[in-house]
């Protein structure tokens, strides 16, 4: 059980092998992060990460290949995480891809599979996570959305839908969980420098994994509902949710 702190021993990480998920666990190691269990598609990645939390302090560290758009084996992975941790504190969300976007570049396949990678498989899983933690009766989940979905714009509209819809869920999820022990913590970063966005022009207000790490720490310890990073983000979206659409899709890419 995660302490008065906030502070998880045991986690699940869907996208196991993420740079950001990896910056926060380790973070979350120094603190009392015990054992995990890591999944995601790499198992290069999976290793990797496993290793550098192994060097941090965590004792147990379990990879398992998954891919979140994979319905036929959510079930049995949710079981087997419950076998293995015995009591899940957190569940980690940060299977993500970010495809090239543009209507001549994308195929209706790219953008089905950039949906159920961000949107539905994650929500899926989370929502398996959840009903288990409920019986369980605690726990945390921490989702990473981004500020691409908090208000969509034209140059990576598929990216940006698939996370507004991953939003959405959580925000319901989260409401539907009121009173029941589990909570749900939204984080939404701007641009970060990782794998994911290598080869990418930074964007303005761009932030760093560490920043990104540190804000989701102290966001369990504070028991955040959102997180943005940076911060100012907040305000930003806050405004930019009422440009009118005439005007967002002037935005430059
Ligand atoms: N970096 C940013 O600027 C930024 C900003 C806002 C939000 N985010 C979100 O933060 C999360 C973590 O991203 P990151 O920056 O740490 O990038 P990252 O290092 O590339 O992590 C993304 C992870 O998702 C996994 N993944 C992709 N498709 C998957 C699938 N079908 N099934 C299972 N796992 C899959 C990847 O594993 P494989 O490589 O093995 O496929 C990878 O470990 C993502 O959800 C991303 O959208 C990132």
């Amino acid at each position: 059980m995660s302490d008065v702190t906030g502070m998880p021993a045991s986690a699940v990480v869907i996208g196991g092998g993420s740079d950001l998920a990896r910056a926060v666990l380790e973070r979350l190691a120094r603190r009392r992060l015990r054992h995990c269990v890591l999944a995601g598609r790499s198992p290069e990645r999976l290793q990797e990460s496993a290793d550098a939390l192994a060097r941090a302090g965590v004792t147990e560290v379990e990879t398992v290949v998954l891919d979140v758009r994979d319905r036929s084996v959510r079930d049995a992975f949710v079981e087997s995480c419950l076998a293995r941790l015995n009591t899940v504190d957190l569940v980690l969300v940060a299977a993500g891809t970010l495809p090239n976007e543009g209507l001549d570049v994308l195929s209706p396949d790219e953008v089905a599979d950039t949906i159920e990678t961000n949107f539905t498989g994650p929500a899926a899983l989370t929502f398996a996570f959840a009903r288990r933690l409920v019986a369980q009766g605690s726990g945390r989940i921490v989702v990473f959305s981004s500020v691409a979905g908090a208000r969509v714009r034209k140059a990576n509209f598929v990216y940006g839908s698939s996370k507004a819809g991953l939003d959405g869920f959580c925000q319901g999820l989260g409401d539907a969980l009121s009173g029941t022990g589990v909570k749900v913590m939204i984080v939404r970063p701007g641009f970060v420098p990782t794998r994911l966005t290598d080869g990418r022009s930074r964007q303005p207000l761009a932030t760093s994994v560490d920043a990104v790490a540190d804000a989701v720490v102290r966001g369990l310890e504070s028991g955040a509902e959102d997180v943005y990073v940076p911060a100012s983000l907040r305000v930003l979206f806050g405004v930019a949710r009422l440009v009118p659409r005439a005007l967002w899709r002037r935005a430059p890419s």
